[in-house]
């Protein structure tokens, strides 16, 4: 297939253009676009054969559901059973933006875009050709992240381009996105809503608009027995070619750890590569090293979490280290998908 790739003003799109998107997508074809979070792979969420093809261009596993996109408040009626007052307080404050609420899904959404579930997860995004191609597109439009599946998402065009070209019908260039990481997900289907993936959004802005929110227990423990309830959160996800381990403790301790297994690394012929902070990209000897922003600028570090990530897989490196990203308001959200890509590899240094 020929992926056409165009290139659009991210903040007044081309009408023409989104109108040509819009009718790919509601004759069942695919096109990947930029949200504030990351590039998104959609296809029209209430056509099953659009969430198949979805699945199959990203090699994704068929139970892992979809998020359906809408671009206004009022479109949320046809595809849930009902919506909760909180909920509707959350909307209220964070859409459009970052957030993602999963409801129960009335008959009209086909279980091929949930996975197979009861409930739709569905999200308002706040990116203007975002919203323009959702409008175009029908209204209703099913988006995952626009990677193949186990690789970081893409946060530019290009690494949709590196893993879906040819696969799909239209890429939508907008440029690089502003977070750079996914929407946080709260569950309403319980009786405490829970927050199952963490994002922008953190669990105490959360809390501020509606009271008591639960982190997912899957998030918390990283016990393979315990399962996220997220579909998506229990694969092994973001991973970089080379198995990456994470060093937390205080920064010099951390910086001599690396340093000394990096050594190791050289010693026994292997390529290392360290992922530092601003403040100690310097300190670091014998390895490729790329700093991925300033520990005060927690939103530069996770806008360029992902394209790190995936810059290492061009590097060949054998064996990668990075700092802790402990951060205070996003430091869950970066940690989560940091923990991911190491395979919950994270080595302690104690005082
Ligand atoms: O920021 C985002 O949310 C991006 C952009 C494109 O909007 N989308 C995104 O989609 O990250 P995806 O498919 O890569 O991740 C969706 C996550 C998966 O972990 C999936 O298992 C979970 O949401 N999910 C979707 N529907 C669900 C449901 N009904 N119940 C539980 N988890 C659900
Ligand atoms: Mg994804």
């Amino acid at each position: 297939m020929n992926t056409k790739v165009v290139t659009v003003d991210k903040e007044k799109p081309d009408l023409l253009l989104m109108r040509e998107a819009g009718e790919i997508l509601k004759k069942g074809g695919l096109v990947a676009f930029p949200t504030e979070t990351v590039y998104g792979l959609g296809g029209d969420g209430l056509n099953a054969g659009s969430s198949r093809k979805i699945y199959a261009a990203k090699g994704r596993p068929s139970d892992n559901p979809l998020i359906i996109h809408i671009a206004d408040f009022e479109s949320l009626e046809k595809i849930v059973r009902c919506v909760p007052e909180k909920a509707k307080l959350l909307a209220a404050k964070f859409w459009p933006g970052p957030l993602t609420m999963i409801f129960s899904k009335s008959s009209i959404v086909p279980y091929e875009t949930t996975g197979g579930l009861e409930s739709v997860a569905v999200r308002m995004p706040s990116h203007p050709v975002a919203k323009a191609i959702i409008r175009e597109g029908g209204g209703y439009i099913a988006a995952p992240s626009a990677n193949t599946s186990g690789r970081p998402s893409p946060t530019r065009a290009e690494h949709v381009q590196e893993d879906l070209a040819g696969k799909i019908d239209m890429i939508v260039d907008g440029g690089a996105v502003g977070i750079g990481i996914e929407s946080t997900i709260v569950d309403f289907t319980e009786e405490v809503p829970v927050i199952l993936r963490p994002g922008y959004i953190n669990q105490a802005m959360i809390q501020e608009v509606i009271g008591p929110v639960r982190m997912d227990k899957g998030l918390l423990i990283t016990d393979e027995k315990v399962q996220p309830k997220a579909p998506g959160m229990k694969y092994r996800h973001y991973a970089p070619r080379a198995q990456l381990t994470i060093v937390e403790g205080s920064s010099s301790q951390v910086v001599k750890y690396i340093n000394a297994q990096c050594e190791k690394a050289l010693r026994e012929g292997k390529k290392p590569g360290v992922i530092a902070s601003d403040e100690t990209v310097s300190s670091y000897r014998g390895a490729v090293v790329k700093g991925i922003g300033a520990r005060a600028d927690e939103e530069e570090i996770a806008r360029n979490l992902f394209a790190v990530l995936r810059e290492f897989d061009e590097e060949d490196t054998d064996i990668l280290f990075s700092e802790a990203f402990d951060t205070p308001k996003m430091g869950q959200a970066i940690m989560n998908r940091l923990l991911k890509a190491a395979g919950y590899h994270m080595i302690s240094l104690d005082e």
